[in-house]
């Protein structure tokens, strides 16, 4: 009751101030200084498509391969031993010209097989083998999610024995969700798992106190004990102390992955591996992907004395958490097919794993299932705005790994480095293939979006059942691209009305209280669309103009020291869908694209009823 009161008394003090002359409320509409603007979190301009025969894309990839080459021919500061090192890169796209299921999606390679590999493949493809080290997790948290078993459940559904009386940690409340994205906040690993009997004597060098032999655990100690089983592994877990409690924050754990193999391998009754070829291996046909060890003919193997978690080891049960060996080609068709979001069955279930779960202490990381997220927001200099790079690392003795999607592009980078035993390598390269080929990308969107731009005025069709008048009153709708974001509409004018600012004004009386609204009207695609029946390849595209805030002067009160700093909140996330004329929103805008001409053919402003317009430029 009370709401449908304070509505009614709402709607009639905006009618009675709108209609009364000169009594529009003007707030201030300087923008603050540093204030560069919310766009949306995702595409600004449509994926580009065909990035095979993008020439700005191909030029990139050539520049980098040259200065690839220059780093190996010792030309060029390679950052990192030449010799030692072997390595395969790739930029993975699933938009290229007739790409079929059966491709990996790879535009782009870069393979180099270290002059010191003596052991090993001769021959570096995308088919050599790597061990992958933590992208395992990415694996077994794809297969949790491929299992017919409810997140929500407690682990305790099916390993009940972690359950015992005082166990330090309470195992019923930790579900399958809190393990698969490491807010279960168990330890790391297992605690046999990296003790090594055989530093005893370098701890005591280093002023540790003497241990005996009883105070191991009992089993995986490394030159002490046997691998542990799985009873043993439940025994341990059931004494173990907590490192948080669950859902406090993350906490990285390769055991968490361990434990859900356990899980759904006593739901399943099948090993990790038959678990992981049946679901994963088979249907995305992965033949160079399984559990350590690989095969030696096609391997990259480093220079370096074998050792534990090197090639050839069995990581037992810590293959789940980073056990797996994997190739290029075979990243790369991962890569593809979550970009394509096939990878599941319906495309939602992609969407919603590229989601983030919590944050670290750092404002550019997120941790997501089991994604390392990171935030950037310079990776462009010609149009800097925010891009979330969705990646996992891997380590394991002489080899680092490194896949990124970046799904506001639909691209990929998978990094595969063989013989150092430090991460430099990886980051070196990483950082190489992100930051010289996403500014092409970009560059390529900006370009193929150039269709969506120009001056739309004439009316193509008129429905005078959904017109409500016949008139023909003009409209202008001029769209273009500037250094900022998306597309900016700089006119939108009818029959002699500015549009924009009367949406200025209508906002200003409805909605005050969300802030002061951008003068600077922005559109972006929101990936809506639909077919237009028998007509080939048109599509009706949806598009969003973004209601953006400026920030208010939030520092107005005198005499506190250390204000202004929470200005810089994104607002136009919260604004979408919100105000309607007659049914339709005041932000939608429909593109009707032919996509085989790569043409727009017209444009409809819905809440304008203004039918299709075209492109009088
Ligand atoms: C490629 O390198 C040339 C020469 O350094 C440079 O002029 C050009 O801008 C580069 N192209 C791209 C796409 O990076
Ligand atoms: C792509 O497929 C179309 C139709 O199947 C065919 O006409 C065209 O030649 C193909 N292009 C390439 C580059 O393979
Ligand atoms: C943990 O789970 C038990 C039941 O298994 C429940 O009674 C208890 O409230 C839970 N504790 C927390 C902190 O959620
Ligand atoms: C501890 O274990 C090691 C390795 O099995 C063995 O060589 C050594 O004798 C043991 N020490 C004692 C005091 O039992
Ligand atoms: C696990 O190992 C322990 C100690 O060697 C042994 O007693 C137990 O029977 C083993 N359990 C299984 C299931 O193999
Ligand atoms: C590179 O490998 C060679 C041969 O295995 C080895 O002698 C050398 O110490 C290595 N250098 C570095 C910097 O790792
Ligand atoms: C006109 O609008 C009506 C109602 O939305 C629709 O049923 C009809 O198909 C439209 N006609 C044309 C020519 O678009
Ligand atoms: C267009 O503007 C003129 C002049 O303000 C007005 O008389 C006319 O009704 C308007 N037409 C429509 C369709 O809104
Ligand atoms: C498009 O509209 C803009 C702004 O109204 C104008 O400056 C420009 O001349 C127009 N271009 C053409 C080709 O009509």
């Amino acid at each position: 009751m009370m709401t449908i009161k304070f509505a009614t008394m709402f709607i009639i003090l905006i009618v009675s101030v709108l209609f009364c002359p000169g009594s529009l409320a003007n707030p201030s509409r300087v923008p603050l200084p540093s204030w560069s603007g919310c766009s949306v979190n995702g595409p600004l301009l449509p994926r580009p498509t065909q990035l095979d025969r993008s020439k700005v894309i191909h030029e990139a990839t050539e520049n980098l391969t040259k200065t690839l080459d220059s780093a190996i021919e010792k030309k060029i500061k390679a950052g990192f031993n030449v010799d030692n090192t072997s390595f395969s890169i790739a930029l993975v796209s699933p938009r290229q010209t007739n790409t079929s299921d059966e491709e990996n999606g790879i535009l782009w390679s870069y393979h180099h097989l270290g002059k010191n590999n003596f052991q090993g493949t001769k021959h570096l493809n995308e088919e050599s083998q790597y061990l992958i080290g933590s992208i395992s997790k990415v694996f077994s948290d794809l297969l949790l999610l491929k299992s017919d078993v409810d997140l929500d459940d407690p682990i305790t559904n099916y390993l009940p024995g972690l359950q015992k009386e005082g166990s330090p940690i309470q195992w019923s409340n930790i579900t399958l969700s809190a393990l698969s994205n490491h807010l279960a906040g168990i330890p790391s690993n297992l605690p046999s798992s990296f003790e090594y009997y055989a530093l005893q004597s370098v701890y005591e060098q280093l002023g540790f106190p003497p241990i005996s032999n009883e105070s191991y655990p009992n089993c995986g100690v490394t030159g002490l004990s046997e691998a542990c089983n799985e009873t043993q592994i439940i025994e341990m877990m059931s004494s173990a102390l907590p490192v948080r409690d669950p859902y406090t924050e993350p906490v990285y754990s390769s055991l968490s992955f361990e434990l859900i193999a356990l899980a759904l391998g006593q739901k399943t009754g099948k090993s990790y591996d038959k678990m992981l070829e049946e679901k994963i291996l088979g249907p995305l046909r992965l033949t160079n992907t399984g559990s350590s060890p690989g095969n030696d003919e096609k391997a990259v193997i480093p220079p370096l004395e074998k050792d534990v978690l090197g090639w050839g080891s069995d990581y037992g049960f810590a293959t789940p958490g980073g056990g797996l060996y994997s190739s290029l080609g075979d990243l790369s068709t991962l890569a593809k097919r979550i970009l394509d979001e096939t990878i599941f069955s319906n495309p939602e279930k992609t969407r919603q794993w590229l989601k983030p779960q919590s944050m670290t202490s750092g404002i550019n990381g997120l941790v997501g299932r089991p994604w390392e997220i990171q935030r950037t927001d310079n990776l462009i200099p010609q149009n800097p705005h925010t891009v979330d790079i969705y990646a996992k690392g891997g380590g394991a003795n002489g080899y680092v790994s490194q896949i990124s999607l970046v799904d506001e592009y639909g691209v990929g980078f998978v990094v595969l480095t063989a013989g150092p035993r430090e991460s430099a390598v990886a980051w070196i390269l990483n950082e190489a293939v992100i930051t010289s080929l996403i500014p092409a990308i970009d560059s390529e969107a900006r370009s193929q979006a150039e269709i969506y731009t120009g001056n739309f005025s004439l009316a193509l069709s008129r429905n005078s059942t959904t017109s409500e008048s016949e008139d023909m009153e003009p409209v202008e709708l001029v769209l273009s691209m500037d250094e900022g974001t998306g597309l900016k509409i700089d006119t939108l004018a009818r029959n002699g009305s500015d549009i924009l600012k009367g949406i200025g004004k209508l906002w200003d009386e409805m909605l005050p209280m969300i802030g002061i609204l951008n003068p600077e009207f922005r559109i972006y695609p929101t990936g809506i669309e639909n077919p237009v029946e028998g007509d080939g390849n048109v599509v009706l595209e949806d598009w969003r103009i973004n209601f953006d805030t400026i920030p208010s002067d939030n520092s107005a009160m005198s005499d506190l020291p250390g204000q202004g700093k929470l200005s810089n909140v994104c607002a136009s996330w919260q604004t979408e869908a919100w105000i309607y004329y007659g049914g339709e929103a005041l932000d939608r805008i429909v593109f009707k694209v032919d996509r085989d001409a790569k043409k727009v053919i017209g444009v409809d402003i819905p809440f304008l009823r203004t039918g299709l317009l075209a492109d009088a430029t």
